[in-house]
């Protein structure tokens, strides 16, 4: 008997492993047939001029994990083993869509290309470069050296304390939020937010308005839950649900951005919010209000919650400190109506569970020592920058005609196109040259979608938005002045 290497790899581990997986290869290989008898361990040490003890650990492992029985007073046998059929083409890729669920195949089709992206162009990245890391990680080594061990346990609490109540002034002050720290759930993020509302308060087939266009992260977590997501169109005041034929039914869950509309950009005004309560009252719906940065705004201070108009009424505020801090913590948070606290951090713990106490921790003090606000303030006055350096690379290119949304808040800038053609012409094109365009058009539901490109800002240096943003300029000129027809 030759001990040989492992296919792919080059042998490692002790030579009793070594052993051990030869005779494991060989066994689920059928090379060592079922029932075939193995040499004794004296005799097999002695052929292999290793020493006994090497072979008798192998052995015990195969015995133990049943891929050999040993049978008292006649020794060691391969067992009968149900092992799977060897696949009819070694080194055919399988098609992993084979083992998709519905579901699955749903939510695959939903991923962006974009996730992940840091480029000049990639939408909702915040400026991680100038994030202060000092300050940041002088807290997390403190809280990590005083934290007690409930810190590392399991917990169902909902959250760090001293988290929810620095948020819940914060909320209070800046974003005219009603609450009480109570009624704060701490999250992985305002995505773990939409997916514990979809589950828990809507049945699949269950219909849900989302704005189109609208944010993919939130109608992936709808569609995974089976809800059904119903489009709603957006105009120059944000969700428009006249717009719907009147007999549409009515929806269990509302998701709106209304602060600053995802994509488009635009602030629902008072008058629309109220409509909009009033409808969910009147029809038992639930309003999901997706706040997620709001505090980016450069002409004016940001705008009120739909949250504090609605006096305790049907409305579930979800937060992240994906855009004001950095998407890698994971950290965001619902403020739940009164009723449904409890139910939330009973199904989260038992869900999701809860985490990241010391991250918690940390952040408490970085909001309570004023970090969190300097950090906005200076990352607001760093995107109006961006933004109007992105602004000024595509000059020549507006001069010609090409339209950008207004700009007043966020992250990104929408340039509005005149094709889907011209927009997958330009994204064909960017691809050639390394700089990833994400399209409008892939944020509708409805087949009339708008043509586009979302351009985000806040993560590039102006370095590379002046480069990208002039190489975007050119190419829309070009592809005008050669595709006139669009
Ligand atoms: C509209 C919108 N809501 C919420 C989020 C934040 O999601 P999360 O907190 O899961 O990072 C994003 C991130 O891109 C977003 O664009």
């Amino acid at each position: 008997m030759r001990l040989a290497p492992p296919a792919a790899e080059p042998p490692s581990g002790s030579l009793s492993q070594r052993l051990y997986a030869a005779l494991r290869e060989w066994i689920q290989q059928g090379s060592l047939p079922a029932a075939s008898a193995l040499p004794s361990s004296r005799r097999l040490a002695a052929d292999l001029g290793i020493g006994r003890n090497t072979v008798l650990a192998a052995m015990d492992r195969l015995v133990a994990e049943g891929f050999v029985e040993a049978r008292p007073g006649a020794g060691l046998f391969v067992a009968s083993l149900a092992l799977p059929e060897p696949s009819p083409l070694p080194g055919a890729p399988i098609q992993a869509s084979r083992w998709h669920s519905r579901r699955g195949q749903r939510l695959l089709e939903s991923c962006g290309e974009m996730e992940g992206s840091r480029d000049a162009f990639a939408p909702g990245v915040p400026a991680l470069d100038l994030f202060p890391r000092e300050a940041w990680q002088r807290l997390l080594r403190r809280h990590r050296h005083q934290a007690s061990l409930d810190a590392f346990g399991y917990a169902a609490s909902g959250g760090h304390h001293a988290l929810k109540t620095a948020l819940c002034d914060y909320l209070r002050l800046s974003r005219s939020v009603n609450c009480q720290p109570h009624q704060i759930l701490i999250t992985q993020g305002a995505q773990q937010g939409f997916e514990l509302i979809a589950r828990l308060l809507a049945d699949p087939d269950d219909s849900v308005w989302v704005e189109d266009p609208g944010y993919a992260g939130a109608k992936a977590c709808f569609n995974m839950a089976g809800l059904t997501p119903v489009p709603v169109p957006v105009d120059a005041q944000g969700m428009q649900p006249e717009a719907l034929a009147p007999d549409s039914p009515p929806p269990r869950l509302i998701y709106v951005t209304p602060s600053h509309q995802y994509p488009c950009g635009v602030t629902m005004p008072v008058a629309r919010r109220l409509a909009l309560l009033d409808f969910a009252r009147h029809h038992g719906a639930l309003i999901i209000e997706d706040d997620y940065d709001s505090e980016f705004r450069y002409t004016t201070a940001p705008v009120a919650s739909l949250q504090g108009l609605a006096g305790g009424g049907p409305v579930l505020y979800v937060g992240t400190f994906s855009k004001v801090l950095y998407p890698g913590l994971r950290l965001g948070y619902l403020v739940l109506p009164e009723a449904l606290v409890d139910d939330f951090r009973r199904a989260n713990a038992r869900l999701h569970r809860e985490g990241q106490y010391v991250s918690q921790s940390a952040l408490a003090d970085f909001i309570v020592e004023g970090h969190f606000s300097r950090h906005i303030a200076r990352m607001r006055h760093c995107y109006r920058q961006r933004q109007a350096c992105l602004r000024e690379a595509l000059a020549p290119a507006v001069e010609q005609g090409l339209e950008l949304s207004a700009g007043q808040a966020g992250m990104h800038l929408v340039a509005r196109l005149a094709s889907r053609a011209q927009e997958q012409r330009l994204i064909e094109r960017g691809r050639r040259e390394g700089v990833t365009l994400s399209p409008l058009s892939g944020h509708y539901l409805a087949p009339d979608a708008m043509p586009g490109l979302v351009l985000g800002y806040a993560g590039s240096t102006p370095e590379r938005i002046a480069e990208a943003g002039g190489w975007l300029a050119r190419a829309w000129i070009d592809d005008r002045q050669h595709q006139p027809a669009g």
